[in-house]
């Protein structure tokens, strides 16, 4: 097992890798104040993994919350069904949240923390990969609007993560390529080597080899919770976080919350940031093109929805956490290992951007 450690003074934590850590209620109870556990989790996730949960926290009185599955429930509806339990129970202010299950789960289990009772003790254990390399660590906690994703939420960071590799063997090959579309942005955004090795690698990690899982996530950990201890709430470096988000996020509001999967957007949104950042001359086109090709490889989307329309993007970019007094901000990559954050950039270079044809972009890649 590796634990890695992100640096936040006193609310500083954990973050454990390895197999078979469910079980490990060792690693659990030094993080657990009071003898109250509320285990927040879904339909898909408790049948295949509450119980050895559960198990491993056999002595204490734990409420297990099982909510329904999909994007499509990170809302009001759900954080108060979250609340019901909690309160049906009667949790007291030194109960401990613990999040089982992927992004969706931990966002809203997070926030549920950060409000009852005004805050209480909190735990991710993610069980997706997209939730192991990204959503689990950082603290970025909360839930979707109708009008767009993640508008209404917290800075609330756990008291330990605990990823089990293991615990991907169940998961599908849709929700494991997701999880690869974050784990490629560290290697756009800060660690131009990573994308060498995940070219090597890519099949192995497709094929749920435990050793290669095992770097990857390390390897993405390592760079989250550097940048999360550098800025926490996101004044400056932690929004290259977001490369491909903006137009990610645009995706995922205008097709409906789950059609596209979160790392799906985000895919197609990073090849918009690369095409972008090739047209603002940072990056060639031998680069943008090396960037599409692992994500295709990782079995990603890497061509927008064919029914959105610039002003589409532009309508749902509008309401973007970065924008800041009307100026829509966008994470770019000045070369491949190296982002930056800027609203100084040519409207029509956007405009480019959001009217390029990536079909025919992407069919040239063939030949
Ligand atoms: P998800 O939580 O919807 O999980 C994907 C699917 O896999 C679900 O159906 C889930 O039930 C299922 N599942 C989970 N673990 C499983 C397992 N081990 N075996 C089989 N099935 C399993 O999606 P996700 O990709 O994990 O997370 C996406 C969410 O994370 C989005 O809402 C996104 O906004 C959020 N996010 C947050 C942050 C952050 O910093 N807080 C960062 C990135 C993404
Ligand atoms: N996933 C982006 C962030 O944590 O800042």
């Amino acid at each position: 097992m590796q634990t890695l450690r992100v640096d936040l003074g006193e609310r500083s934590y954990p973050i454990y890798i390895g197999a078979d850590l469910l079980a490990r209620a060792d690693l659990l109870a030094p993080h657990i104040a009071g003898r109250q556990v509320a285990i927040v989790t879904n339909e898909t996730v408790a049948p295949l993994y509450l119980g050895a949960l559960e198990t491993a926290l056999a002595g204490y009185a734990v409420t297990s919350i099982v909510l329904p599955d999909g994007e499509a429930f990170k809302n009001w509806e759900t954080l108060q069904a979250i609340f019901d339990g909690l309160l049906g129970a009667r949790h007291d202010r030194r109960t401990t949240v613990v999040a089982l299950g992927g992004g969706v789960i931990g966002d809203m289990a997070g926030f549920a923390a950060a409000c009852y009772q005004r805050g209480v003790n909190f735990i991710q254990v993610p069980t997706t990969l997209l939730s192991q390399v990204d959503s689990s660590v950082g603290g970025k906690t909360g839930i979707n609007h109708p009008l767009g994703k993640n508008m209404v939420g917290a800075f609330y960071q756990p008291q330990a993560v605990l990823i089990d590799i293991a615990s991907l063997v169940t998961l599908p090959a849709r929700e494991l390529s997701a999880g690869l579309a974050e784990v490629i942005k560290y290697g756009l955004i800060c660690d131009e080597p990573f994308l060498g090795w995940l070219e090597e690698n890519m099949l192995a990690l497709r094929a749920l080899d435990q050793a290669v899982l095992t770097t990857a996530v390390e390897r993405s950990c390592v760079a989250k919770a550097r940048v999360v201890g550098a800025d926490e709430r996101e004044s400056g470096v932690r929004a290259t976080l977001n490369l491909g988000h903006t137009f990610g996020h645009a995706i995922e509001t205008h097709q409906g919350y789950g059609v596209w999967l979160h790392g799906e957007a985000v895919a197609a949104g990073t090849v918009m940031a690369l095409e972008m950042s090739m047209r603002m001359g940072w990056i060639t086109v031998a680069e943008r093109d090396r960037g599409i090709r692992l994500f295709q490889a990782a079995g990603l989307p890497v061509v927008p929805p064919k029914d959105m329309t610039p002003e589409h993007f532009l309508e749902h970019m509008a309401v973007d956490k970065k924008v800041l007094d009307g100026q829509l901000r966008l994470v770019l990559l000045r070369c491949l290992g190296e982002a930056v954050v800027t609203s100084e950039y040519p409207r029509e270079i956007l405009n480019a951007t959001l009217s390029a044809d990536y079909a025919a972009l992407v069919d040239q890649l063939k030949h």
